[in-house]
Formats: structure tokens, C-alpha cells, sequence
């Protein structure tokens, strides 16, 4: 553990606040206190209760197949995802109930019920198959938060076909990377979307990925803002043209367990992103008793928001798969939060009278930076449970989050999880854990989680290690898609028998789990996952650029903010007039605007070690103005001061 970490773990070591659960909230509890013994005592059994309350075509014969690393549960099951997230709740008479209330951010708004949800769902999926889509096709998602997004999903689970979502702030390079990686032949998309008060085109981006993917034969484009559009004649197709003009009903079949649901790209600490994949059965499980169990969901009653993005594992495990199949009614916000005014959020809950909130810690910061009295002026009383995700939450974010938007009547739910593990993993269970500000608190029910040091041994309370998981669980990854070998070596290899996550994590006197951020090269930027090498390889993509090392150093709202530095062919004097905002740009071009650094410091040299490895670490303290300790092994330690005094200088700054 680092010098940072180690002062994490100190101040955090001080909190001693507790907040025990509403007792009128812990009386109607979905999970009441038995829980985490009965599924200790039989953790397949106590799995394969929470598949049950599935619909199932075909039962399983074996809950768990385990051959380290490949996991099959529920092995020889059946079922249909679309089905059981729309029409079960249809055919239970829950047809009238609102699936989604959506929110467009120009204030266009639509609800839409489970029997029109269904119809829906049908007819998308009637024209895909119109269109050829078949089963294992894969279908690749460049959408806005548009109800037709989660529309396209559902009808590709339906049609057994995986989609592969790609977030709509994403390039057209990024989009290319992750459609040729999967070979998806299918492209789902839009004209644009609105984002801060204005359309946002995706399409071009579209247009300009599939110039080099030509095993994508078809196009289908959802019309939102009315933009202009180039049109490629027999491969784009409208999708009101094709889709209005479907059936209503389509028959459904049902697909293994193991079928492939979703692959979901993420950062890695490599250049190159990873295709995790979901299958049907266990994902669904996993997201489904997750949902019902932490945000203690009563499908009658409550409102629930996630707002975050689908194009993210957040939105497709807490706004379309969890919440669907617990017949749940979500409310769906297209925009950003201080559009057209930063009470926006507040308006919504009011409006719709939300119940749960889920959100990011980034966010929460965002909200008390803009002040107490935003949330003041508006009635949060519908609210009576609130979720964090993403990052780990500042324990004074935690009671700004409880006192001003909970009331402080509302439990909080810290949950970690990540892409590969599909669901939530730890977290507090709102009827039973007395919370403290900050704590993720315990591994789920049927979970296993330990902190380890370097050899994989459980450090003791009071300590800090590594975060494993110890067994697999119905929603864990598959596999990293077309790379067994990459899947084995990033997860499994480091702590024999274990699941590493990627993440530093405390254990306090009471054995209560509190995290710590990543420990490898992946940075989290307002909760979004950005590796180091990937904006590194994106820099040095630019024919001015010889070498770049990126960090991610503290920001107090981000978490994370992206630090580069930069040498450029000739040196910086004859960059060739090479300006920061230039590499800046390219490197939205490259990734995304997502991945755009901060700050870029063009600098002659960069600090190497004597065998020619960059020393991230010092750049890191020099990022953050730190004590830069012992320089002993660097190959010319004076490197460093220069690069600090022009960092002191602003040389190269760009904010
Ligand atoms: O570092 C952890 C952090 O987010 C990483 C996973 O990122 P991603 O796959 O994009 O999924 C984000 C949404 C599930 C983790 O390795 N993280 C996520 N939740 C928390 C967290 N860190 C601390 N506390 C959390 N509650």
C-alpha cells in the first residue's frame, strides 16, 4: 500500500459514526437478519431460491459447474431474459403497471406501461429478425438514454442475439475497436441526443466506424433529433419504418442458462479494452435478488431511479435487467443534471415522487458544491432510501447525501461492484447493516469476499490488502470475449483460487469492509473506468508525440483526474508548434471526451529507472505536489525537478 492509501486507512479509521435502520423500514424488510446465516449454511441452495423466483422453461440439473476459471450455474436450465423482465409481469395481471417513466432533457416525457413495454419489445424484435438477426448475432448499441434503448436490448435478449452497448460519449475509433473485436454485424443507433441543452449527433460517428467494419450489413436508426443524416441506401434503415410496421406478439424461445446475454467493454490495464461477457441465468439471478434485496424493492409501491447511463454496467444491471424483472416501475432521465437548471434532479423526484435514489459519489460532490439550498427548495419526502456506486464515497459526501437529500431518515446503500461481477457483491442490506459513512460494509449474501496482503493471506481487522472474492457467484464474468488467456491472467493469477478485483480495501475492528480505489493502472474519473495505458497509447497515436506516461491523480470532485505527460518528437522547443488542446482533442478523438487529460505537461524527458521503466509513481506525487520520497533508482533523477518546475511554471497547462 502506498503512502495515500495508507492515510486513507488512517482517517478512516477515526469514523465512528453508526446509523442503524428506520425500524419501521427493518419491520417490512425484504431482507430480514436470518439471511446471511441461511445462505452461509447453504450457499448453492440459498442461490438457487433467488433463481426460482425466476421463470424458468427447463430446470436446471446442477446449480454450479466450477473448473477454475470457467463457471456454469444453473447448468441445463432454460429461460428467456426478455420474458422474464416484461412479459411474466404481463401475464401476472401487473400489465397496467409503469415500467419507465422517461425523461427526455428538452422535457419531453412518455410512461410507459409492461403491456406496452411487451408490445413494444415484440415488434423490435419482429424487425430485427425482418432484417436478419438471428441467434448469436451480435448486435452493437450507440444510443442515447432513449426508451428505444432499452427496447433494443430486450428485443436482442429476446432474439438471443448479445448486444453490446457502447456509451454513446465513445468515438467513432472506440465504436470501431469494440464492433470489430465482437464481429457484430448489427448496429443500433439514433440521429443524436440532447446533452446540455442541445443535440448531440451520433450517427456520423456511426458512419465513420463502419467505413472500416464491413461485416455490418444493417443499420437501424431510431430519429430523436431530427438532425441531418448521412444514409448509406440498403444498409441504414429507420427504425419507425421498420419497427411501427411489426405484430405486436412475438413467440419466444428459450435459451440456456449460459447463453451469451451482453458483452460490456471496460478498461483494463492494457491499451486495449476488454469485452466482458454476462450470460442469461445467473446474471439474471444475481441482478434480480441484488435489486429485490438492497434497495428492499416493493414492486407495488415504489419509484426507483438509477441515473446513471444504460451504456454503462450500472444501467444495465439497475435500470433495465434488476428492476424489470422485479416488475419494478424506474424512472429513466435522458440529460445531465444542470440542464436547464441545476435543480433538475430534484424536479424529477419530485414529479414522479422517487423513492429510491442510486447514484455516484462524483455526483453527490457535484450537488454540495452547487449548495445545501438547491435540494431545500423542493419536497424529497418520497424518498426513503438512497445508493451510492462507482467510487468509493468520502465519508462527508455520505452525510451530505443522508442529511440533505435523505432527510436523514434514509438508509444508504454503499454497493461495490464492477462490470466482471455484474451485480452488486458488498454492501449494506438497508433493513439489517448499521451503516457508517463511507463503509460498503459486508459481502452480499452468498457472497465471498476476503481482504488478503501480498501472499493472499486474510489480513486481521484493522488491516488493509486486496480485495478477492474467494468463490464465484451466479452474476461473475465468463470470460474476456475471443481472449480465455487475457481472462485467466488478469483475474485469476495473482491469488490462486481468487477472484482479484483490482481494488485496495480495509477491514475495521469490526471486520466490516471499507474500499479504497483501484490498485493497478485503471483510474476512475468521475466514475467512469479509463486505463492509463489506453489515454497513453491514444497520445502517442499523434505523429508529434514520442512518448507519454499518464496518471491518475487525486481530484477532490472527480476522484480522479487524468495527468499527462508528454515528450514530442524534435523536443518540446521544435514540437513543431504542437499544442496541448491539439493532444487534448486527440485524444477525445482516439477514446472519447471522457478520456481527455486535465492537464498535459509537455516536458523533455520523462523520469525513467534505470532499466528504462517510466516511474508513474513520481509523476504521480509531482501530479499531486507530493514529497517526492526516494529518487535513488532513477536513471537521471534531475528529470524530476525539471518536470516540476515546469508544472509549477503552468508550462503546458491547459486549465
Ligand atoms: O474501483 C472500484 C470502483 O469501480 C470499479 C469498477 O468500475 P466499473 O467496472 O466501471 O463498474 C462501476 C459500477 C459498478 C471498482 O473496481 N467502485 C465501484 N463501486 C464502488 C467502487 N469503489 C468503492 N466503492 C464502491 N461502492
Amino acid at each position: 500500500m502506498g503512502d495515500e492509501t495508507q492515510q486513507a486507512l488512517s482517517a478512516l479509521l477515526h469514523e465512528r459514526r453508526r446509523f442503524g435502520p428506520p425500524e419501521e423500514l427493518a419491520a417490512r424488510a425484504n431482507a430480514q437478519p436470518g439471511i446471511y446465516d441461511e445462505a452461509a449454511a447453504d450457499r448453492l441452495g440459498w442461490w438457487a431460491a433467488q433463481a426460482a423466483q425466476l421463470q424458468w422453461d427447463e430446470p436446471w440439473s446442477e446449480v454450479l459447474s466450477w473448473h477454475l476459471p470457467d463457471a456454469r450455474w444453473f447448468v441445463g436450465g432454460k429461460l428467456n431474459v426478455a420474458v422474464n423482465c416484461v412479459d411474466r409481469h404481463v401475464a401476472a395481471g401487473h400489465g397496467d403497471r409503469v415500467a419507465f417513466h422517461w425523461e427526455g432533457e428538452p422535457g419531453d416525457r412518455l410512461t410507459i406501461s409492461y403491456a406496452e413495454l411487451q408490445r413494444l419489445v415484440c415488434k423490435a424484435a419482429n424487425a430485427l429478425t425482418e432484417l436478419g438477426v438471428r441467434e448469436d448475432d451480435k448486435v452493437a448499441i450507440y444510443m442515447p438514454m432513449i426508451p428505444e434503448t432499452v427496447v433494443a436490448m430486450l428485443a436482442c435478449a429476446r432474439l438471443g442475439a448479445p448486444h453490446v452497448v457502447v456509451f454513446g460519449g465513445f468515438s467513432a475509433e472506440s465504436l470501431r475497436g469494440r464492433i470489430l473485436d465482437c464481429e457484430a454485424t448489427t448496429v443500433i443507433t439514433a440521429d443524436g441526443g440532447f446533452r446540455r441543452g442541445a443535440a448531440s449527433a451520433l450517427k456520423p460517428a456511426v458512419d465513420e466506424a463502419l467505413e472500416q467494419c464491413p461485416a455490418v450489413s444493417r443499420v437501424l436508426v431510431v430519429r430523436r433529433t431530427g438532425q441531418a443524416t448521412g444514409w448509406t441506401e440498403g444498409r441504414d434503415h429507420w427504425w419507425h419504418e421498420v419497427v411501427n410496421r411489426q405484430p405486436e406478439t412475438h413467440q419466444a424461445r428459450s435459451f440456456d442458462a449460459e447463453h451469451v446475454l451482453y458483452i460490456m467493454y471496460t478498461s483494463g490495464t492494457t491499451a486495449k479494452p476488454k469485452g466482458i461477457f454476462h450470460t442469461s441465468g445467473g446474471y439474471l439471478t444475481h441482478v434480480t435478488a441484488t435489486h429485490r434485496l438492497i434497495f428492499d424493492i416493493k414492486p407495488e409501491n415504489d419509484v426507483f431511479w438509477t441515473a446513471a447511463d444504460i451504456g454503462w454496467v450500472t444501467g444495465h444491471s439497475y435500470i433495465v435487467y434488476g428492476p424489470l424483472a422485479n416488475g419494478t416501475t424506474s424512472v429513466i432521465y435522458e440529460g445531465t443534471p444542470d440542464t436547464p437548471t441545476r435543480e433538475r434532479w430534484w424536479e424529477i423526484i419530485e414529479r414522479y415522487q422517487v423513492t429510491i435514489l442510486y447514484t455516484a459519489p462524483t455526483t453527490i460532490r457535484t450537488f454540495m458544491k452547487w449548495g445545501d439550498d438547491l435540494p431545500g427548495r423542493h419536497d424529497l419526502s418520497s424518498l426513503r432510501l438512497l445508493g451510492s456506486v462507482g467510487e468509493p464515497i468520502n465519508p462527508e459526501a455520505w452525510m451530505w447525501y443522508r442529511a440533505h437529500i435523505g432527510g436523514d431518515r434514509c438508509p444508504i446503500v454503499d454497493t461495490w461492484w464492477q462490470t466482471e461481477t455484474g451485480g452488486v457483491m458488498i454492501s449494506p442490506l438497508p433493513g439489517i447493516t448499521a451503516t457508517k459513512p463511507g463503509a460498503a460494509m459486508r459481502p452480499f449474501p452468498g457472497v465471498e469476499a476476503e481482504v488478503v496482503d501480498n501472499e493472499g493471506k486474510a489480513v486481521g481487522n484493522g488491516e488493509g490488502g486486496y480485495l478477492v472474492l474467494s468463490s464465484p457467484w451466479p452474476g461473475m464474468l465468463r470470460g474476456i470475449w475471443g481472449d480465455p488467456a487475457r481472462f485467466a491472467e488478469t483475474y485469476w493469477s495473482r491469488f490462486p483460487g481468487s477472484y482479484f478485483a483490482g481494488d485496495g480495501a480495509k477491514k475495521d475492528e469490526d471486520g466490516d469492509l471499507w474500499l479504497l480505489g483501484r490498485v493497478d493502472d485503471v483510474m476512475n474519473v468521475s466514475g467512469h473506468r479509463i486505463s492509463t495505458t489506453e489515454v497513453e497509447h491514444a497520445l502517442v497515436d499523434h505523429p508529434a508525440v514520442a512518448e507519454a506516461a499518464v496518471v491518475g491523480a487525486s481530484d477532490p470532485t472527480t476522484v480522479q483526474a487524468i495527468v499527462a505527460f508528454v515528450t514530442v518528437k524534435g523536443g518540446v522547443d521544435e514540437s513543431g508548434g504542437v499544442g496541448v488542446e491539439e493532444l487534448r482533442e486527440h485524444v477525445a478523438a482516439v477514446i472519447g471526451p471522457i478520456a481527455k487529460p486535465r492537464q498535459i505537461l509537455l516536458t523533455p524527458e520523462l523520469p525513467k529507472t534505470r532499466s528504462g521503466k517510466i516511474m508513474r509513481r513520481l509523476l504521480r506525487d509531482v501530479a499531486e505536489n507530493r514529497d517526492l520520497g526516494d529518487v535513488t533508482t532513477l536513471l537521471d533523477p534531475t528529470v524530476v525537478n525539471a518536470i516540476r518546475e515546469r508544472m509549477g511554471a503552468g508550462a503546458g497547462e491547459d486549465d
